[in-house]
């Protein structure tokens, strides 16, 4: 059951006898106090160095809680840490998983950026507050893991898609699988602008992705076709320019998605989901949108 697939040849749904995992019924945010662009690690934070309006990170944020409420989440709130200003991108310093024993746990994240490394005890202590159980990663065997940032749970399936190329070692997958007693679907990113799996890769439900295309190797491309029966296209514009794959959808009908994605919104509505637009553009200064301002959990 553990093991990492990297070509369509080599999924074979029988080995998904697993039960489905249940869907998180918690979020996670973290307050923007200490939001800002304070240095240079993706490409969208070029020229973005102290351009974040304060205020206006503080609106986006709060209406995205107002959002998950509204859709009858109780949205958990961490304070933010001063001196980390990415610890609002709460996706990223863990993967929570529940085993078949039900007992809740996370793998915790080796972040690559120096400058982040110190969100992961943030979060570690957090998870430890809810009655986690956290789990390490060795750096020397695994190497870089971010957390669901780049690992995508297909909750329906218990299977995990993971990212990798400028985040995340592909190897540190092969301790991820075992940990998670499950299958791992690897994925090659190849533009460094969708440097997470989380910005070109938005589970839908069980037979519905929205992707990126351009930003995944063609090998990876074949195997998403191969498991999703309705995937969705974003166009380069609305996946670079608006973050419009860095989507949430929570419950497999509602989607969270940064405002003005005009073209994937009438193409998700098309296919029946329900969407919620709202705005994150400051948050889209550090290479961050929806997706990873959150941690849902259970
Ligand atoms: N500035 C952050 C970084 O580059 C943004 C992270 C956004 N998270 C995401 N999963 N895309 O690490």
């Amino acid at each position: 059951m553990n093991k990492i697939l990297t070509s369509a040849e080599q999924i074979d749904f029988t080995i998904s006898g697993l039960p489905a995992m249940p869907l998180p019924n918690k979020v996670l945010m973290v307050k923007p106090t200490y939001f800002d662009v304070e240095y240079v690690i993706n490409p969208h934070m070029k020229g973005q160095i102290g351009e974040v309006d304060k205020m206006q990170a503080a609106n986006e944020w709060e209406h995205l809680v107002d959002g998950y409420n509204e859709l009858g989440y109780t949205v958990e709130v961490l304070d933010g840490v001063n001196g980390l200003p990415d610890l609002v991108f709460c996706a990223n310093q863990c993967l929570p998983f529940i085993d078949e024993k039900e007992n809740r746990s996370a793998i915790l994240s080796n972040m690559r950026a120096p400058q982040r490394q110190g969100e992961v005890a943030i979060i570690k202590t957090w998870l430890q507050g809810q009655g986690y159980e956290t789990l390490s990663l060795d750096l020397e065997e695994s190497g870089k893991f971010e957390g669901m940032g780049d690992a995508i749970w297909h909750f329906k399936r218990r299977l995990l898609w993971g990212g990798y190329g400028f985040r995340t070692s592909v190897r540190a997958y092969e301790r991820v699988s075992e940990l998670l007693n499950t299958p791992v679907i690897a994925l090659e990113l190849v533009d460094d602008k969708f440097y997470h799996l989380d910005t070109c890769f938005c589970i839908l439900n069980e037979n519905s992705v929205l992707i990126y295309e351009d930003a995944f190797a063609p090998v990876s491309i074949e195997m998403i076709h191969k498991l999703f029966d309705n995937v969705i296209q974003a166009s380069k514009y609305e996946a670079e320019k608006l973050f419009a794959v860095n989507a949430a959808c929570p419950d497999g009908k509602n989607v969270f998605i940064q405002q003005g994605s005009t073209d994937v919104n009438k193409k998700l509505r098309d296919a029946g989901f329900s969407v919620h637009e709202f705005s994150t553009y400051e948050f889209m200064r550090s290479g961050g949108s929806v997706f990873c301002m959150k941690l849902f959990y259970w």
